[in-house]
């Protein structure tokens, strides 16, 4: 018996080659991670290392070709259609794109009851249940009235997070998912995931380029370079103090808010860079 929520065992990614006699395109060479009950692990990598490709494998959206994934001590992958189901649950998503991840069409009333209604709770008790949701996600009860586009991309997110949040998910995916958003909204939106966390117990799979951020939120974080994972451990001690060279690039490269700071940094990437 493991207490480990998500297990990633020497997880291999490849995408078939375009065009015959061409090789498969490998995205993740065998990547080991793992998520607990209630934990935030932070995933780092500059763009096109593997990060929203091993978010999608975890979802079962990305061809595994070795290593298995764990969720809850058994393998995710083969899984027959009502068992994938039955995890969907259990394993929700949030986007990077508040404009693009909620349908236009529907109210918000509609995208939150729409996956209690597929499971067969009663409308009545589905709405009861939203306009709760809605609550803790800190959005007007109103906003059940209306269209997506009627939100800002700060409040578009919230919906995004209540429409994860609704099925009492064990881990969210969440793959920048503050990214779009300006620097006040991404802080409110992070600490609504922090308080989420701590209500819930929900564990995240944070997915996101930006050092800030997953200092802010994780307890522990994975560095991917180019398929691979470098390095991990303790949040502060990765961001702070990292042990591999390509987290220490990625740190350099990372803006700071302290102008005293920044000047250093910039010596210190001229010194990087000349070395
Ligand atoms: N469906 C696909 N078919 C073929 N190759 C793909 C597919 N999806 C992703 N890739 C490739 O896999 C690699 C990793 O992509 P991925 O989207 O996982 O990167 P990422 O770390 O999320 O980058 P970003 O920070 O830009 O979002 C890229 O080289 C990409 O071109
Ligand atoms: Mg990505």
């Amino acid at each position: 018996m493991t207490s480990l929520l998500l297990e990633l065992d020497d997880v291999v990614v490849e995408y078939p080659a375009k065009g015959r006699g061409k090789e498969p395109f490998r995205v993740l060479h065998g990547v080991s991670l793992s998520v607990a009950p209630g934990e935030t692990l932070g995933l780092v990598g500059e763009s096109g290392s593997g990060k929203t490709t091993l978010g999608r494998a975890v979802l079962g959206l990305a061809p595994v070709t070795g290593g298995e994934i764990r969720f809850e001590g058994r393998p995710v992958s083969g899984l027959g259609r009502r068992e994938r189901r039955a995890l969907s649950k259990d394993i929700q998503v949030v986007f990077q794109d508040p404009y693009t991840s909620l349908n236009p069409a529907l109210t918000v009333m509609d995208i939150l009851t729409e996956p209690l209604l597929v499971t067969g709770v009663a409308r009545a008790e589905a709405e009861r249940r939203v306009q709760k949701l809605l609550g803790h996600v800190h959005l007007p009860q109103d906003a059940a009235r209306r269209l997506p586009r009627e939100f800002s991309g700060g409040q578009r997110q919230r919906i995004a997070i209540a429409r994860a949040l609704c099925r009492d998910p064990r881990l969210i995916v969440c793959d920048e998912p503050v990214s779009a958003l300006d620097l006040t909204t991404q802080a409110r939106v992070l600490d609504l995931f922090v308080e989420i966390q701590e209500a819930t117990g929900v564990a995240y799979l944070f997915v996101t380029h930006d050092l800030s951020v997953v200092r802010h939120i994780s307890h522990r974080v994975a560095v991917l370079y180019r398929g691979d994972i470098v390095e991990t451990g303790d949040a502060a001690q990765v961001t702070e103090h990292p042990e591999h060279a390509y987290t220490k690039r990625l740190l350099l490269a990372a803006p700071v808010s302290d102008p005293e700071r920044q000047a250093q940094r910039r010596a210190e990437r001229l010194k990087a860079a000349a070395s």
